[in-house]
């Protein structure tokens, strides 16, 4: 039951809906009309000074056009919509049968596509996944691996420190968590700790001062050499697919005793050419993994009694691994964001 100011009011409204030809034409008659200060909102604020028997009959009008007004818009913006599509397809130029706009796909880093498949391969030889702190306490980083304040073993380790804690630094190998791994497993365990290290290196296309190993830890009785020859073996006929030569040669770590450097003949140019090549350096072998028996004083450290078990330990050099694995001369890509390095893996 409209008054005939309200009538007015919408007729001139609708009018207005019907005329508007473009989305802005509709939202000026949206705000002459149901806008704060437009028609319906002047009714709406009149209501207070009204007498109080029409104040009803204001309020019910001013809805009602509200609703009448605001659903012809809805309904005009539709329409306006629907043509425009229309419009679109009719011009040249849309041609439905194109395909969509191609989706960006992203992948995995070349460091981490390593890692998890030597988490695979490892796994699958009953090794349990570890993590460790990438900010460590000296206690584990080195005191408890045999390398007390004044070892010149230290030496080796250019250690980034933390200010204020002489105890904490950037771990600078993955064998602290050797020791987190003997004192909370109960050996027989056998366990790798892929992760990040941190060195102060002078920084060329081998050296970074952020770079990727992962540790191996077995332990159990009767644990011996040959234990740690058969599980490298392995590890590498499952990487390069097929079987390689590899050699020890010793190497010092006051944490295993004895120690190796662990090389393989290099998978690149051993069997064509018996010299060598730039990967090798001329040797055709490929220094890949210190390793050793795990000291005494290191499992003691961590609580496991030395007197009834032994164990071996390694030390992957990760990024050395993704390096040979793909191909790339410079360790620095790994970290430096470039997205046309990247892109290709
Ligand atoms: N943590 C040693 C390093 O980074 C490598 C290593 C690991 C040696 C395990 C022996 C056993 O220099």
């Amino acid at each position: 039951m409209l008054s005939p100011e309200a009538e007015a009011i919408r007729d001139e409204a609708l009018a207005g809906v019907a005329a508007a030809s473009d989305v802005a034409a509709l939202a000026s008659v949206d705000r002459t009309f149901l806008g704060k200060d437009g028609a319906v909102g002047q009714i709406l604020a009149s209501i207070k000074d009204a007498p109080p028997e029409k104040r009803k009959q204001l309020g019910q009008e001013a809805n009602a056009l509200k609703q009448v007004i605001g659903g012809a818009i809805e309904e005009r913006r539709e329409a306006l919509r629907a043509e425009a599509l229309v419009a679109e397809r009719a011009s040249d130029g849309f041609d439905p049968t194109l395909p969509g706009a191609p989706l960006q796909r992203g992948s995995l880093h070349p460091v981490t596509q390593v890692t998890r498949e030597l988490q695979g391969i490892f796994s699958s030889m009953g090794y349990a996944i570890l993590d460790g702190p990438e900010v460590e306490l000296d206690d584990y980083n080195f005191e408890a691996l045999n390398i007390p304040a004044d070892h010149p073993a230290r030496e080796m380790y250019d250690t980034f420190w933390c200010k204020g804690d002489a105890n904490l630094l950037l771990r600078t190998h993955t064998s602290p968590v050797q020791i987190r791994a003997l004192e909370t497993l109960e050996p027989p365990f056998r366990a790798i700790a892929p992760g990040r290290c941190f060195r102060n290196e002078t920084v060329d296309a081998s050296h970074e001062h952020t770079f990727h190993q992962m540790e191996g830890l077995v332990v159990g009785e009767g644990i011996t050499v040959g234990h740690l020859i058969g599980a490298m073996k392995t590890f590498l006929r499952e990487v390069f697919r097929r079987d390689l030569e590899i050699r020890l040669r010793p190497g010092f770590f006051p944490f295993v005793e004895p120690g190796f450097e662990l090389d393989v003949r290099c998978p690149f140019c051993a069997e064509k050419t018996p010299r060598g090549c730039s990967v090798c350096k001329r040797t055709t072998w490929i220094e890949l993994c210190p390793c050793g028996m795990v000291h005494p004083r290191v499992l003691a450290f961590g609580g496991v009694d030395a007197e009834k078990y032994t164990g071996f330990a390694f030390g992957l050099g990760l990024s050395r691994l993704v390096m040979l694995r793909f191909g790339i001369d410079d360790i620095r890509h790994l970290m430096g964001a470039d997205l046309r390095f990247l892109e290709q893996f």
